[in-house]
């Protein structure tokens, strides 16, 4: 690291993420349901290492260590997930009190810490009851969303000063439905579209049951990616911009905007969706944003090498009317992802040309590299020091777009531990704290220190 970072603003919000499934683990404990995760996992081939998440990182049975790290690192707030199953085992009807009690407790233990709590309600595990019934393919599971959200925010909105409806929607709709790489593992590509319409008015109609229960300060956690164009030639281009309309304003005009990027698309949406506008583009306020590298699209050629994308190894079907490109020129995590750290200021700023005043004041709810550093065997050092440069990168231009005029007010690593990374298992970690998961031995790594040194010193 070269010259010290620059100062953020008094106030400004240092947090760590983490989410239900990838952490929890106690899968049948206390009365808590299947969601569509268990069943995915339990699938052969979906997780590349053969793993489950029956155990994860045992949170749900170390939340006070775990809660002692963040107190360590001096952060301001937690984004944790609400794991619909344990509260409605059923996913609709029945309350299940103990899966309630489990983040009663956590939201106490955070309090007494000082540490925000800053639930997200839909972290992608499903109750499986539902995914059976079609999950987000069906209207109905919107409908349940917001009655479980009404569920939580009656026994946490006391104490909860920060609100997330769901995570991700773009990575649901495209890789749980459309390509069939995580639950519910579906392959419908352009059939998947619905998915995308009912996460987006569940989180709708979840902004009103919130309020309505008294929730202050809510806002959606969405991932989003500068989309660069392969190439000058039209071709190039125009996938291009399809990809950025299908992953970033797929999402971001409704929200934002109260309508879809394109007419043609709107009309493969189903329901009354000019009646559902009008309840997913309810004020927020503020945004999430999950950033992890920009996007090289190009016209799909089937010659050209399929390379590390941004997913990491997904493979797009060679019929999409688009194809991903290896960045080329920068260095890359070990998860293959590409590390540009001015890709978040480029986003930002185009996230405010293109919203304008309607885009509310932003917190970046996730941003984070997979490094698989190992305890040193002489000491148990883990000194992952191109973690530290990762984040030290992107706070610098986090910085630059603040100072260009962004309205950003926190930042939240992913992720507080190494945890279960999906359709990768257990053998990307993006923790600021070392995982054994044979012992499940929590060690601090070298970035975890350097954090909480830029938390206390606020630069
Ligand atoms: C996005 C997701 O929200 C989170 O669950 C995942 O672990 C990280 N990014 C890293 O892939």
């Amino acid at each position: 690291m070269t010259a010290p970072l620059p100062p953020f603003p008094a106030g400004f919000l240092w947090g760590v993420s983490a989410s239900a499934f990838q952490i929890e683990g106690s899968v049948t404990a206390d009365g808590r349901g299947p969601s569509s995760w268990d069943a995915f996992t339990k699938r052969r081939g979906a997780v590349k290492d053969g793993s489950h998440a029956d155990v994860a990182t045992d949170h749900y049975r170390r939340y006070r260590e775990d809660v002692a790290l963040m107190a360590g690192l001096g952060v301001g707030a937690y984004r944790f997930s609400v794991s619909w199953s344990r509260v409605l085992p059923e996913g609709a009807g029945r309350v299940n009190r103990k899966g309630l009690d489990f983040y009663d407790r956590l939201v106490d233990e955070l309090c007494a810490a000082g540490i925000a709590p800053a639930p997200t309600l839909f972290h992608w595990d499903t109750p499986l009851a539902l995914e059976e019934r079609g999950g987000w393919l069906s209207r109905d599971t919107a409908e349940r969303f917001a009655s479980y959200a009404s569920v939580v925010a009656e026994r946490l909105a006391d104490r909860v000063p920060m609100w997330i409806t769901i995570n991700e929607p773009a990575e649901v709709t495209l890789l749980g439905y459309g390509l069939g790489e995580h639950a519910p593992g579906e392959r419908l590509v352009f059939d998947a579209l619905p998915v995308a319409h009912h996460q987006l008015l569940a989180h709708g109609l979840a902004v009103q049951a919130l309020r309505a229960a008294g929730a202050r300060e809510i806002g959606i956690a969405a991932s989003h990616s500068p989309v660069w164009a392969a190439g000058d030639g039209e071709e190039d281009r125009a996938a291009a911009e399809l990809y950025d309309t299908l992953t970033n304003r797929l999402f971001a005009d409704p929200l934002l905007t109260g309508a879809y990027p394109d007419e043609n698309l709107a009309a493969l949406l189903p329901g009354p969706v000019a009646e559902d506008l009008k309840t997913i583009s309810a004020p927020l306020d503020w945004y999430g944003i999950n950033y992890y590298n920009p996007m090289l699209v190009g016209a799909p050629r089937p010659e050209a090498a399929a390379g590390p994308s941004g997913f990491g190894g997904i493979e797009i079907p060679s019929d999409l009317p688009f194809a991903i490109r290896p960045i080329e020129g920068y260095e890359h995590t070990d998860f293959g992802w590409p590390v540009v750290p001015d890709g978040l200021r480029e986003l930002l700023l185009t996230m405010r040309e293109r919203y304008g005043d309607r885009l509310p004041p932003v917190y970046i709810t996730e941003n984070g590299c997979s490094y698989g550093d190992a305890p040193d065997p002489a000491d148990g050092r883990i000194a992952d020091a191109r973690r530290i440069a990762y984040h030290d990168g992107h706070l610098r231009a986090l910085h630059r777009a603040m100072a260009e005029g962004v309205d950003v007010r926190g930042y939240f690593i992913w992720s507080i531990l190494d945890n279960f990374e999906w359709a990768e298992g257990y053998r990307q970690r993006f923790g600021l704290v070392h995982v054994d998961y044979d012992t499940l031995a929590r060690t601090p790594k070298d970035s975890y220190a350097w954090y909480r040194d830029v938390v206390e010193s606020n630069r």
